[in-house]
């Protein structure tokens, strides 16, 4: 099936970070993904700033070894790239320091940028950076004049470090754009299976009538790794798991399944609805903690027989780290709709398989009208795989055919994406590029949304912080500390097993 592609208006990007992992890892491939679908116009221009002292050539040259690495060879088309290629530039500069710098003194760096931007266009600051620069870099672009009427600016996650730290970051990018021009990343609502949950939830008739507590007994949300640190250990170690993935990934997740259905798609409809459910979250009190939270660190294994070290060992091993690298958590959304169904939570790195799902299971039939035949009716489950092998399964009792007694096993209703559409699924970053162009933030987190998050998680952390205890080591290929599988079966539950 051939996708739709409309192509986005001629726009400029400026990239703050160019040199940095994630444009050259993500926003690099994502763009020129999309200038080979046709959808980024070839007018177009990614003007990428940093510090290092690089001209356009010694830019695109990097440019170009980094699409080597991370788009497939087949995919490559050496005269396509060569064509993007010409779409990119490069200034140098210290993004942050311009606002220390005498105001009289001319800056060479902010003038080659403003000449290189055409104000007529949609412009888009996209801050691949540390975000302690976020509030001195869009200070720095207000005082060189380059907030257009067609601006936006892109954060990345993380927005702080805790709500005190967010609220000063939102404040001071604040101050520069309005909150309609602000693009708060969280590349899991760009992935197609994200999305896919608002079309499975609001576009079937079937689920939204059973999608409460008189159905439904409990949600899994897992999102396991294989990966380690990825060189990314300065800044993990001092973000954690909670931090790093449950305080925006998994709650989204959480949001999507949980939320009421929007009155309309669009941005703060579908913003509001979320925002529901995060300040519908039961708080966690201390007393709470050590049954509803287990929080764990990988110690030296094995992931598809290959030896992997312990955490601290690929921090470097220079000292013991209490930073947590798996997280199980039990969560509740006080409402009508989930009153006592458990929200069970739990992500980390270096686990036996990478997969990202979610379990929505049901409850059982009220009445066992099938009493003593060969199997137990087990109640239905629709599991939906967000990464990798995306799809739907719905797990229904049958009847085992044959004759003899009436035998019952269960079977799948299952869609897999790729048979189904056998379509490359983009990645996140492509669909969240092209929506900042268009001026759809949809997608991305609005300032009230990230504060409920960390107004949530915060206490977890400050008391995990008090009771100042080591976290659970765990065997690296493994599922986790078996604390994790205590927090479930404690309730006569378990965890789904394909996660
Ligand atoms: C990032 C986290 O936001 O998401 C990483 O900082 C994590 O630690 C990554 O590895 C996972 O993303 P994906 O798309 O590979 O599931």
């Amino acid at each position: 099936m051939a996708a739709r592609i409309i192509p986005v208006a001629v726009f400029d990007a400026v990239v703050f970070g160019a040199t940095g992992d994630l444009t050259l890892r993500k926003l690099l491939p994502a763009l020129y993904w999309r200038f080979r679908d046709g959808q980024m116009p070839e007018g177009a221009r990614v003007v990428g700033v940093a510090r290092s002292p690089l001209d356009d050539a010694g830019f695109r040259a990097r440019a170009a070894d980094a699409l080597r690495a991370h788009v497939p060879a087949a995919e490559l088309d050496p005269a396509v790239m060569d064509r993007f290629l010409l779409c990119l530039s490069y200034v140098a500069l210290d993004a942050a320091r311009r606002e220390n710098a005498d105001a009289a003194q001319p800056d060479g760096g902010w003038q080659a940028l403003t000449a290189r931007l055409d104000p007529a266009r949609v412009r888009v600051f996209y801050l691949a950076t540390a975000p302690d620069l976020y509030g001195p870099i869009c200070r720095a672009i207000a005082a060189a004049g380059l907030v257009s009427p067609l601006a936006r600016v892109v954060l990345e996650k993380p927005i702080g470090h805790d709500l005190a730290s967010a609220r000063e970051i939102n404040d001071a990018v604040g101050r520069v754009f309005a909150e309609a021009q602000i693009y708060r990343i969280d590349h899991y609502l760009g992935k197609e299976t994200v999305q896919n949950l608002l079309a499975l939830r609001f576009a079937n008739g079937i689920f939204e009538r059973l999608w409460n507590a008189d159905v439904i007994d409990h949600v899994q949300i897992t999102v396991a790794e294989t990966v380690g640190l990825e060189g990314r250990g300065a800044y993990y170690d001092r973000a954690g798991a909670l931090r790093d993935m449950v305080q925006n990934h998994l709650l989204q997740l959480l949001c999507l399944i949980a939320m009421e259905p929007p009155v309309a798609l669009d941005a703060d409809r579908v913003r509001d609805e979320k925002l529901k459910v995060l300040r519908a979250l039961r708080p966690m009190t201390e007393a709470d903690l050590a049954a509803l939270t287990v929080r764990g660190q990988y110690a030296a294994g094995a992931i598809d027989g290959r030896a992997v070290p312990a955490y601290a060992a690929d921090l470097g091993g220079a000292r013991a780290s209490r930073t947590e690298t798996f997280v199980a958590l039990k969560a509740e959304v006080r409402s009508w709709r989930w009153a006592g169904v458990p929200f069970y939570l739990r992500t980390g790195k270096r686990l036996e398989r990478k997969v990202s799902e979610i379990v929505v299971q049901f409850r059982a039939p009220p009445f066992a009208l099938f009493p003593d035949v060969g199997a137990t009716v087990e109640a239905n489950r629709l599991v939906i795989r967000l990464q990798p092998e995306e799809g739907i399964r719905l797990s229904v009792m049958t009847k085992e055919p044959g004759p003899g007694g009436l035998r019952l096993c269960p079977t799948a209703l299952d869609i897999s994406f790729e048979q189904a559409f056998g379509l490359r699924y983009p990645d996140a970053y492509e669909r969240l590029l092209m929506d900042t162009v268009r001026g759809n933030p949809t997608l991305f987190m609005r300032r009230d949304e990230v504060e409920a998050a960390w107004t949530w998680v915060e206490p977890i952390l400050d008391a995990w912080s008090a009771r100042d205890d080591a976290p659970r080591p765990y065997a690296a290929g493994s599922w986790g500390p078996t604390a994790a599988i205590a927090l479930i079966e404690r309730d006569g539950r378990t965890w789904h097993e394909g996660g």
